[in-house]
């Protein structure tokens, strides 16, 4: 039995995370959803940004039979992830504690920068889990970067100097807070796509974190510990079957750049208001 892996994000920047599944579990069923009618979710507040999360969960677990379901996008995992497991009975995995732990590995001097958006940042979920590893967390908002990668403008000039004004601040308040960073972690779907730019304009030898990935190894720790991918063999053909809220055709044209492969048709559905 192949399981259906339910991945929810507020748009088709969660298809990163899907890429590094599908990478690490080719076996397994997809059902994507990207609430891309009510995009973006990084300037909305707490209560909003769980009613939506938990309508998509209880999409991709009550009709599309998601028995395990990984919510890529960063905001909804900082600030939703209680309402999620409240509202479906599967195991649910966010990208926040992944990421946290992700640092934990790679910094040697206990200090990191993390990326995000307007909304994870205020929840200081990254923080909080930075602090559970025992590592302090500076968290930066950069709310600019969003709509650029949207654009397409993923190696732009522009796009690298929004990247510099925000390091260049982040690293001054770091230096003002007598932190010694050594680790940045990118807390939004988007930002894997940007990660080139960011290797440039970040300084020599930082490591840098994708959430997305350290995501993706989290549930195939998840998902082995439950023995279930173990018992099919990989196959050429992984069946991913796209869903979104709005601008389907978007979600089609844009989304291949996430996946790094043609998403196919996307289906368009009303999860209501
Ligand atoms: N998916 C969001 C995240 O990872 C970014 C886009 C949004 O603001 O909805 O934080």
């Amino acid at each position: 039995m192949t399981p259906t892996i339910g991945v929810f994000d507020s748009g088709f920047g969660g298809l990163t995370v899907l890429r590094a599944l599908i990478h690490r579990l080719p076996q397994a069923q997809y059902a994507f959803l990207g609430d891309t009618a009510r995009l973006p979710y990084g300037s909305k507040s707490r209560r909003t940004i769980a009613r939506y999360a938990a309508q998509s969960a209880r999409f991709l677990v009550r009709e599309q039979g998601a028995e395990f379901l990984v919510i890529a996008c960063n905001t909804a995992s900082a600030l939703a992830l209680d309402a999620i497991q409240d509202a479906v009975e599967v195991p649910v995995l966010g990208v926040v504690e992944p990421g946290a732990a992700a640092a934990r590995a790679a910094s040697r001097t206990g200090d990191v920068l993390v990326m995000a958006t307007d909304a994870t940042v205020q929840s200081h979920a990254y923080a909080a889990a930075c602090s559970a590893q025992g590592l302090r967390a500076l968290e930066k908002a950069c709310p600019l970067l969003v709509p650029l990668v949207e654009e397409g403008w993923t190696a732009h000039p522009v796009t690298a100097e929004v990247i510099r004004i925000y390091l260049d601040e982040v690293q001054a308040d770091a230096a003002a807070k007598g932190f010694d960073a050594d680790t940045l972690v990118l807390g939004c779907t988007h930002y894997p796509l940007l990660r080139p730019l960011i290797e440039a304009e970040a300084p020599r030898g930082m490591n840098v974190i994708d959430s997305a990935e350290a995501a993706a190894e989290a549930a195939v720790r998840l998902f082995n510990g439950r023995a279930a991918p173990a018992a099919s063999e990989p196959t050429a053909e992984t069946w991913i079957r796209c869903f979104a809220t709005d601008s389907v055709e978007k979600f089609e044209r844009i989304g291949s750049r996430f996946l790094d492969r043609p998403v196919g048709k996307v289906d368009l559905i009303d999860l209501g208001g």
